[in-house]
């Protein structure tokens, strides 16, 4: 395919389920005219508690089902599947460009006043050599606290952003941040973004909540220039398709329940 052809083709993005159209939304902000594929792999879901090579077998699928349904690029929405996956699927697929989350810490212990960061994430990904590598490379001399949030992205999925359970859930895992002396969080999930509202209340105003989202964004125009493959500006507005490997009628409820850019709700099978 030529790249004229290729650059009209959709911007790829999974994740396990809602999370990744938080990066969806900076996306469709930043590249109004992109259409986007978003696949969210709810059948599956959560991603956080499972192992390695688990997720390294369903990220593949996610690619498959992507690069078949003719996607430019491929945006790992998912801090769990990019440390788990992100190095392996560049290797497997090598013909594809990916762009994959990493945890913020690095603009997390950039502004922090207290030198104390805490970071926000699943099992899968305060386990992954990600994490250690980013605090490793980026937050010397600043203390990094991390909290794993089991049971947080259930939650999410089932729209349950305000339920008590939620926000006793929330009051639990930021305890431990705060007592330690964090006015820095990084939100390490990208379904968390979702319950910023709820996290900031908690927390208090003197605690900045640090989302990746809005940079993937950025790297992903940045890596769509370098090949060539950004969307010439028209008059036409990009089109957004969800697709879900579990129910759309429920996908379709939390799009509207969380104001998302509208568009077409469809099954998958990955
Ligand atoms: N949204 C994902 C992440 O960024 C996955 C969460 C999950 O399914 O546990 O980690």
């Amino acid at each position: 395919m030529n790249t004229p052809a290729r650059a009209a083709q959709p911007i790829g993005i999974f994740d396990s389920g809602i999370g990744g159209a938080t990066v969806l939304r900076e996306l469709h902000l930043l590249l109004p005219h992109e259409d986007i594929l978003f696949l969210a792999d709810q059948a599956n879901v959560p991603y956080g508690p499972r192992a390695t090579n688990e997720l390294r077998a369903l990220s593949a699928a996610n690619t498959y089902w992507l690069r078949a349904h003719g996607a430019k690029i491929i945006v790992v929405a998912c801090n769990t599947a990019s440390a788990a996956a992100l190095q392996w699927l560049r290797a497997e697929f090598p013909a594809l460009s990916f762009v994959g989350m990493v945890p913020a810490v690095k603009p997390a212990a950039a502004q922090t006043h207290s030198g104390v960061v805490g970071v926000l994430a699943t099992p899968a990904t305060l386990q992954g050599e990600l994490l250690d590598e980013v605090v490793l490379r980026w937050a010397g001399g600043t203390t990094v606290v991390r909290q794993g949030c089991p049971g947080l992205v259930e939650q999410i999925e089932a729209g349950a952003f305000d339920s008590p359970t939620t926000l006793e859930m929330l009051k639990e895992f930021l305890q431990p941040l705060l007592a330690a002396g964090a006015d820095t969080i990084v939100l390490g999930c990208t379904h968390y973004p979702f319950v910023a509202p709820q996290i900031q209340q908690l927390a208090g105003p003197q605690v900045q909540l640090i989302d990746a989202a809005p940079a993937v964004a950025r790297q992903t125009l940045r890596v769509l220039a370098e090949h060539g493959l950004v969307q010439p500006h028209t008059e036409r507005r990009g089109e957004i398709t969800y697709a879900t490997t579990g129910s759309p009628a429920a996908m379709a409820r939390l799009i509207a329940q969380l104001g998302l850019p509208p568009g077409r709700v469809i099954h998958a099978s990955t």
